[in-house]
């Protein structure tokens, strides 16, 4: 884009969407507050004012969800993502412990198994497409076995919500076919949960149906919910599996586009770590997320209104020049600090550390058997929030 052509930024146009980088630059060099042409919302792109805003919560509120279409009760508010403290800490705070570090590397063995089942059976001399042979199922099997997904309903359930997330170019709205892929959700979710209500196991489902905390409001200890425990299992079902796929098939082309940097990897796979941070960082799954002001705030010489929505460019704080040096090149050895990747504050990615182990292991199997993989065409579907492809060719060596 020349400089001198306007600067134009939605995040649900096509091109901007295939390419992001670009017009992210102008925006944190030319217009830090950016206001959308049609006045619907306001947009943040330097790493300082995105990271300072996910730490503000208070100012910064997610009561009307994390995207602008502005979600209703009717199956599509997204639990703890869209509520604030105190709320949020209660529900939050039922699945504190399943999903730290300690608890990821307990589930070692069985992580370990869903990626040699998937990427075990890959043979080299073979071209095949990443995500079906494994960057689709992995997550989806790792989350299914999580919360008890029957095998043979994790497809259909994976279909359906990458339909949730489909967008059709300029628009803001959910398509027709998304509401119908959310209903269909809502309803299979629930279904679940009724079988474990009645028959409970040791899955994610039943300890959420299970789980009771002091709850103030009422000044007693009580369960979930069933729309509380609905709409938290639907966030984790689906925040579970899409940006975990499109992590592995970004990095993957990351990696590939600097071999010097994948060699190191394939010479050295204890830098694997350090390879998902940075894939992270380089072409980020989660773009934005969004925020509703809850005051009038100036930044940068510019005023937002209380009620205002706020988009927060994770996906260009994390080129952010000011922040990270050389941002346009997939780098091991950068220093680390705060990254936004996973978001920032009360709402950081419940999920980040088994994400992040997914990944390596994908990552560590293909250095071992697959160390001089190509890629060859690769496309991506316009989506709402998450970013990565469909459909990439690999051929394995
Ligand atoms: C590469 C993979 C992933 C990425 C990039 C990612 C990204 C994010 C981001 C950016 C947020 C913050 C949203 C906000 O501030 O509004 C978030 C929240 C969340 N993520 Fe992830 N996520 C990933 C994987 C996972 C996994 C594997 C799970 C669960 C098993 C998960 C569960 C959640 C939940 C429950 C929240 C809401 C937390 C809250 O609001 O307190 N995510 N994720």
């Amino acid at each position: 884009m020349p400089a001198t052509s306007e600067l134009m930024y939605s995040p649900f146009s096509k091109a901007v969407f295939d390419d992001p980088y670009p017009v992210y630059r102008r925006l944190r060099n030319e217009a830090p507050v950016y206001r959308d042409p049609e006045q619907r919302w306001w947009v943040l792109s330097r790493f300082e004012d995105v990271t300072s805003a996910l730490r503000d919560w208070e100012t910064y509120s997610s009561k009307l969800g994390p995207a602008p279409e502005n979600p209703d009760d009717d199956g599509r508010k997204y639990s703890v993502i869209s509520m604030d403290p105190p709320r949020h800490d209660r529900i939050r705070g039922v699945l504190k412990g399943f999903f730290t570090p300690r608890a990821v590397a307990a589930m070692e063995g069985a992580l370990q198994a869903t990626v040699d089942r998937h990427l075990g059976r890959l043979e080299a001399g073979t071209t095949v497409d990443a995500m079906e042979a494994f960057a689709f199922p992995v997550p989806t099997d790792v989350i299914g076995d999580l919360l008890g997904v029957p095998h043979a309903d994790r497809e259909q359930l994976r279909v359906w919500w990458e339909a949730f997330l489909t967008r059709n170019e300029g628009e803001v709205a959910m398509p027709p076919a998304a509401i119908e892929a959310n209903r269909k959700i809502s309803t299979y979710i629930g279904e679940l949960i009724e079988q474990r209500r009645a028959t409970p196991g040791d899955d994610l489902i039943s300890i959420v149906l299970q789980a009771t905390f002091h709850d103030p409001e009422v000044n007693a200890d009580r369960a979930l919910t069933p729309h509380e425990v609905l709409m938290f299992c639907n966030l984790l079902s689906a925040a579970g599996s899409e940006t975990t796929q499109k992590l592995i098939s970004n990095g993957l082309v990351a990696m590939h586009d600097h071999p010097d940097q994948w060699q190191r990897i394939v010479n050295d796979p204890s830098l694997i770590p350090t390879a998902v941070n940075e894939a992270l960082r380089y072409d980020t799954p989660s773009h934005w997320v969004a925020r509703t002001l809850t005051r009038r705030v100036r930044l940068h010489g510019v005023t937002m209104e209380a009620g205002d929505w706020v988009l927060l460019l994770l996906g260009s704080a994390n080129r952010d020049e000011r922040r990270y040096e050389d941002p346009d090149r997939f780098v091991l050895d950068r220093p680390r600090g705060t990254d936004v990747y996973f978001g920032w504050g009360i709402h950081i990615c419940l999920g980040q550390w088994l994400a992040r182990r997914e990944a390596q292991m994908v990552f560590e199997h293909i250095a071992r058997r697959f160390p001089r993989y190509t890629i060859g065409s690769h496309e991506r579907t316009l989506t709402a929030t998450v970013r990565g492809y469909t459909r990439v060719e690999m051929t394995l060596q």
